[in-house]
């Protein structure tokens, strides 16, 4: 039994978080606060508005964390933040906000790439062994990683251009539908019909593990216009099948791209990490993968999929556990590859 208990902070992107997790694999508590509403009227997240936002809450979710936990500054055996990649503004308030009550608290100080927060989900959920691979599709992200300890990561491809997420957010944008663009594009597309519309795949045809969702989104745009020239507007049941034909594409690029991953380097487990990730026909389409590969297939609960503080923690307390720790010296970066 591991009785290590660390606060994790994460403030990387549109969502303050903060959470208390054991070494034995609990969550005591998690905060997300998220930002939604403030970045609404914009087609995306402002950069300013999202740092003010975290610097004005980080205190207030980092204090919900300890009282829902039931617990206080001198119960925690560590503080890990989110030190990179993301926005600049935000990921400084997590790092100050960390630094501050690790020197007040006299606790050990660590510092977290938000993308090895997500990678290491599966072995806080799930509790499983190293390998595995893992496929990371958010709003900011789209890479194939092999992970092999918790600071042994491999990419093995990714987006050249967008991501997914991105993608959905911007043909939601195209076709009026309320952002997120995720949940909206999928509730249209599952009222599509099948094979209405083709949408191009793209660099399906190269090798490797690359993906490109730019094109994908381009021939969309010039699909909806090309029926709006047509027919003066769009019906309702052209929204439908055109979400229908985008999430389709998205999901073979995804499966075919995953085929090849597992290829190139079999592991146990598939896992999936991101908003994207809640996507139903995405997720059946990496599952089919994974078994035909004769792999297990992971997606942990949403919640923990998206941004959070959890993750944060926990892979902080795999660092910590592996002799690491950083000093007061520790920056913040907005650009951190693994
Ligand atoms: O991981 P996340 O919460 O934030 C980061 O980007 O880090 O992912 C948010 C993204 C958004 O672009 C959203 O549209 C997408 O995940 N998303 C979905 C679905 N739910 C959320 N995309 C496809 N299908 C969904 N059901
Ligand atoms: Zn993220």
């Amino acid at each position: 039994m591991d009785d290590t208990v660390f606060l994790g902070i994460e403030s990387s992107c549109d969502d303050t978080a903060a959470a208390i997790v054991t070494g034995d694999r609990r969550i005591l508590s998690s905060v997300v606060s998220g930002q939604t509403d403030l970045h609404a009227d914009f087609g995306g997240v402002v950069p300013e508005i999202a740092a003010r936002a975290h610097a004005e809450r980080l205190d207030l979710c980092v204090e919900q964390a300890l009282d829902q936990a039931g617990l206080r500054l001198s119960d925690l055996n560590g503080v890990a933040v989110t030190a990179g990649p993301g926005l600049i503004g935000g990921v400084m308030s997590g790092v100050m906000c960390a630094k501050g009550i690790a020197a007040g608290a006299g606790l050990p100080l660590i510092g977290v790439n938000h993308l090895a927060g997500h990678a290491l989900t599966p072995r806080l959920t799930d509790g499983i062994d190293y390998p595995y691979l893992m496929l990371l599709v958010s709003g900011g992200h789209c890479q194939f990683l092999r992970v092999d300890g918790p600071q042994d990561f491999t990419r093995l491809g990714g987006t050249i251009d967008d991501a997914p997420g991105e993608a959905f957010d911007k043909i939601a944008k195209l076709l009026a539908l309320p952002q997120p663009g995720g949940p909206s594009v999928e509730a249209e597309a599952a009222l599509g019909r099948e094979g209405r519309f083709d949408l191009p795949r793209p660099l399906l045809d190269r090798p490797g593990c690359d993906m490109s969702f730019s094109g994908l989104k381009t021939a969309a745009l010039r699909l909806r216009d090309q029926l709006i020239a047509e027919q003066g507007g769009l019906r309702q049941s052209d929204r439908q099948d055109l979400c229908h034909a985008f999430q389709t594409a998205v999901a073979e690029v995804l499966a075919e791209k995953s085929r090849r991953a597992l290829a190139l380097s079999p592991a146990p487990v598939l896992a999936v990490a991101g908003g994207v990730a809640a996507n139903q026909t995405i997720r059946a389409a990496l599952e089919h993968v994974a078994a035909a590969a004769g792999a297990a297939f992971l997606a942990p609960p949403l919640r923990l999929c998206t941004d959070n503080g959890a993750m944060i923690a926990w892979a902080g307390i795999e660092r910590f556990r592996a002799g690491q720790q950083d000093g007061m010296d520790l920056i913040a970066r907005p650009r951190w590859p693994l």
